[in-house]
Order: C-alpha cells, then sequence, then structure tokens
C-alpha cells in the first residue's frame, strides 16, 4: 500500500468515530496543520522529479479534497445533531399555563369587594362611586348631621381645611347624597369604597372599606332591608341559614336605626358563621330619613326606602380568619400571597365566590 493510501485508510477509520466539534478540530490538525499528515506530504513534492511529482502532487490533492469534504460533511452532521439536541432541550410547550400571574395576588379586601358586587347584582343593585375628599355638606349636613350633633365627633374626622369645608369622608354615605341629586329615583344602588376615621388598634385603622347601600323606590319597608340583608349574608358567608337580630340603633340619616349581628360560635378555634348564641356586629342600617329624602329633592309623599353600611374589612377577616386588620395595609408580600386570591379566579354567584 502507498503511503498516500495508507494515509487515506488511516482518515477513513478515524472520521467515522467522530462525535464532536473537538474531534473534528484535532483531526483537522493531526492532517492539515503543520506537521499534518497530509502537509507533511506536500512538503516531499520538491524532492521529486518532474514526472514523479506530476503524478503524485493530482493524488494527494485528490485525497487532500477527498479528506476535506469529509471533514466539511462531518462537521455539517455535527451542527445538524446539536441543533436538534438543542431544540429537544429548548421545547416550549406554549399550552402551559404561565408562570407570571400566579405571582401577583388579589388583596383579600379587593376580592371581597368583587364577591359582594356579584352578590347586590344579582338582586337589581349597580355599583357607584364617590371621591375619597368630600365636602362636610355631603358627608354630614346633608345627612342630617347638623353641626353641633355628637355624631361629628363620633366619627373622629380628619378636615383638610381650618374651616371644616372639606374632610376625608368618613362613611360611604355621601354618595347616597350624591347619587341622588344627579338623578331621579328608583335608587337602587351598592357603593364599595375607602373611608377614614382618626382611629387606630388591631380593628380600626385609620384608612378602611366600607360598603353602602340605597334602595330607594315607592312602598320599600324594613321588611325588604330584612329580606335583603338576609339573602346577603347567607350569600356572603356560603351557609344555608344564618341567625340575624337586628337591635335598635341610631344614626342620624335613618329612622329607625339598626345595627345588624349575626349569630356565631367558635369550634376547635375556628368561627363557624350562621349557628350558635354569640353575636357579632356587621352593619348598621335603617330606613332612610325623610329630612335626608327632602335635602336631595325626593318627594317623600311617593318615595322611601332604606339604606345599610357595612365595614368591608370586618367581613373579608371574618370570611378568611384574619384576625389583625393591620396586616391589610402593610404591604408584606408574604401575607398576600398566603391570604390573597388567584387573579384569573374571578368571584360570580355561580361559579362559587371564593372556592
Ligand atoms: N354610615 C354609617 C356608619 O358609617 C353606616 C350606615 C349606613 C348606617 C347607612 C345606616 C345606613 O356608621
Amino acid at each position: 500500500m502507498s503511503e498516500l493510501d495508507k494515509i487515506n485508510s488511516i482518515f477513513d477509520a478515524k472520521i467515522s468515530a467522530i462525535k464532536t466539534k473537538e474531534e473534528l478540530q484535532n483531526i483537522k490538525t493531526e492532517f492539515f496543520g503543520k506537521n499534518g499528515q497530509i502537509t507533511k506530504q506536500f512538503k516531499t513534492l520538491g524532492s521529486l522529479n518532474p514526472e514523479q511529482r506530476k503524478e503524485f502532487a493530482s493524488k494527494l490533492n485528490k485525497i487532500k479534497d477527498d479528506i476535506t469534504n469529509q471533514i466539511e460533511q462531518k462537521n455539517f452532521e455535527i451542527e445538524n445533531l446539536e441543533i436538534n439536541e438543542k431544540l429537544k432541550n429548548e421545547k416550549v410547550d406554549i399550552t402551559l399555563p404561565t408562570r407570571a400571574y400566579r405571582q401577583g395576588k388579589i388583596h383579600p379586601v379587593s376580592q371581597v369587594i368583587d364577591e359582594i358586587s356579584s352578590i347586590f347584582s344579582e338582586i337589581g343593585f349597580s355599583v357607584a362611586e364617590g371621591p375619597d375628599v368630600e365636602t362636610e355638606y355631603n358627608n354630614f349636613t346633608a345627612l342630617n348631621t347638623p353641626e353641633d350633633h355628637p355624631a361629628r365627633d363620633m366619627h373622629d374626622t380628619f378636615y383638610l381645611e381650618k374651616n371644616k369645608k372639606l374632610l376625608l369622608r368618613t362613611h360611604t354615605s355621601p354618595v347616597q347624597i350624591r347619587t341622588m341629586l344627579n338623578g331621579k329615583p328608583p335608587f337602587k344602588i351598592i357603593v364599595p369604597g375607602r373611608t377614614y376615621r382618626c382611629d387606630s388598634d388591631q380593628t380600626h385603622a385609620p384608612m378602611f372599606h366600607q360598603l353602602e347601600g340605597l334602595h330607594i323606590d315607592k312602598n320599600i319597608t324594613m321588611g325588604h332591608l330584612k329580606g335583603c340583608l338576609d339573602y346577603f349574608v347567607k350569600e356572603f358567608f356560603e351557609v344555608k341559614n344564618v341567625k340575624m337580630r337586628f337591635r335598635p340603633s341610631h344614626f342620624p340619616f335613618t329612622e329607625p336605626s339598626a345595627e345588624v349581628d349575626i349569630g356565631y360560635k367558635v369550634e376547635n378555634d375556628k368561627i363557624i358563621i350562621g349557628e350558635g348564641n354569640k353575636w357579632l356586629e356587621v352593619l348598621g342600617c335603617g330606613m332612610v330619613h325623610p329630612n335626608v329624602l327632602k335635602n336631595v329633592k325626593v318627594n317623600i309623599k311617593q318615595y322611601q326606602g332604606f339604606a345599610f353600611g357595612m365595614g368591608i374589612d370586618r367581613l373579608a377577616m371574618l370570611k378568611y380568619g384574619i384576625n389583625d386588620l393591620r396586616a391589610f395595609f402593610e404591604t408584606d408580600y408574604r401575607w398576600l400571597s398566603h391570604f390573597g386570591f388567584d387573579p384569573l379566579d374571578v368571584p360570580t354567584n355561580y361559579r362559587g365566590l371564593s372556592k
């Protein structure tokens, strides 16, 4: 076997075993490097006579081309393999749910506002809103609470001006006034929103949330109020029966007025809503005072109705077993990821509110 044939068969044996680019680079050096087998053969050309040189050079060039081609072919195969391997490992299943939305959570207060809105919308209430900064007229005077009325002190108001004309609303009731001034009866609204009082402890925060309800129409009675609240409490706490107690109370803007307690008991450190012989105050309510209706130009000979106001934060604490109100407003992500809700799990009455 000639020297060239030997080189050729050595190459053939080696190339078939090659799997990586690194090995390929080594074989390239082995044959075409400074001291490579092929390079060495080219160096012998000068010592040959013209006849031999011609024949040897043509054979050598043929082998060189052949080896070069094979190396290129191998390179191509290896690159292909690498790409396929990469595609296999980096495959993305676009049908999988994304992870991003799971990182954000809906705050229990937002969730409860959505739940309550869903419950009341089922029986024909629509959602109204008003500003956090109110006039003292809307917040107090129009609601039958004159200047010297003790209720103004009870509310621990944050006034924004020395002359007390502007304040942070102490309840959502001023939206009753705004709604009735801007429209014509009947009115059937709920008003979720932020409210402010200068007060802070485990169950009171200077900013908290209320939900107002107002239903004004012909022939609305306290019976409607009771039915409406009974429906709400059962739906909200997702229980069949709820013991409810209407306790006589006083608000300047309702007459008669009541506070509503719901029955509960504690079993294994858990609050069970609806039964038992303990009572929890959840809201204030009553029949809208004729003076309020007069202030907003509603004809009291034709129209009357009820209003109620409840603390959203307290309802959220009760329903979801949260025992410190202040945690609501601390923006602690660990707390939120524990008590928060999935953004895609929008509460509806049909799908279930909190499941
Ligand atoms: N606005 C009252 C409060 O904040 C609650 C309430 C609303 C009572 C409507 C009766 C009717 O205490």
